[in-house]
């Protein structure tokens, strides 16, 4: 995993310019993006205008940005407004160059270890795929403290991975929504009244 200048990543050839991840990192003012195995980790498309549509309108006030590696997502909410944001990942070469400046918390945490202890309007989950299987047991947790868990699982065309995902979710929550979203399957879910009354909203008007 490298830590790369956008403008390098722009000029160079292994990349085109018009890759969604660079498009929104240049939108977004971001001076750093990530590659890893020749491609660039993020921020991904779909999961990114998830997070701007629901910062925008819904009153959240506050995000934690889990796997946040650019720090796309977390200056996504600080322009709509979000107050608190804190962000974890276990390499923040980036988030902390990208977010320099911002009142907002840049933690560096293996994601399978972290213990939460603070409460969140929105937590978001952009794990790698490979490793979601073992944050599954954590998704109870991640519901507890916050009143939306999102979390990106991959490509909408993995039906069967996607609905157990989903099941998952339903063990731990009564409310589930799922978005298809530039062919991201991205799930939403809450545990608390006042999550399950955004959700609702959120998704009437999506
Ligand atoms: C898909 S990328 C996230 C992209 C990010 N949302 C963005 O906008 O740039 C996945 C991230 O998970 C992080 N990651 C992978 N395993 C992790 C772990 N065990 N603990 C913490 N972060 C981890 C990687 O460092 C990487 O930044």
């Amino acid at each position: 995993m490298k830590t790369l200048q956008l403008e390098e990543a722009l000029r160079s050839r292994k990349f085109s310019f018009l890759s969604p991840s660079l498009l929104i990192a240049k939108e977004l003012g971001l001076k750093y993006v990530i590659v890893e195995k020749n491609s660039i980790t993020g921020p991904a498309i779909g999961l990114s205008i998830v997070v701007d549509k629901l910062t925008k309108n819904l009153p959240i006030k506050s995000m934690m940005d889990l796997c946040c590696g650019t720090g796309a997502l977390a200056k996504i909410a600080y322009r709509n407004g979000v107050e608190k944001i804190v962000c974890i990942d276990k390499n923040i070469n980036a988030a902390k160059r990208n977010l320099n400046g911002k009142n907002i918390r840049i933690i560096k945490a293996d994601i399978l270890r972290f213990k939460i202890n603070e409460f969140f309007d929105l937590i978001v989950l952009d794990a790698p795929r490979g490793i979601l299987p073992k944050l599954f047991k954590r998704f109870e947790e991640f519901l507890r403290h916050s009143n939306i868990f999102i979390l990106w699982h991959g490509s909408c065309e993995e039906e069967e991975w996607n609905k157990s995902v989903r099941e998952i979710l339903r063990g731990v929550s009564n409310t589930v929504y799922s978005f298809s979203v530039y062919g991201e399957e991205i799930s939403a879910a809450s545990s608390t009244k006042k999550g399950v009354r955004w959700l609702k909203k959120f998704y009437r008007k999506w």
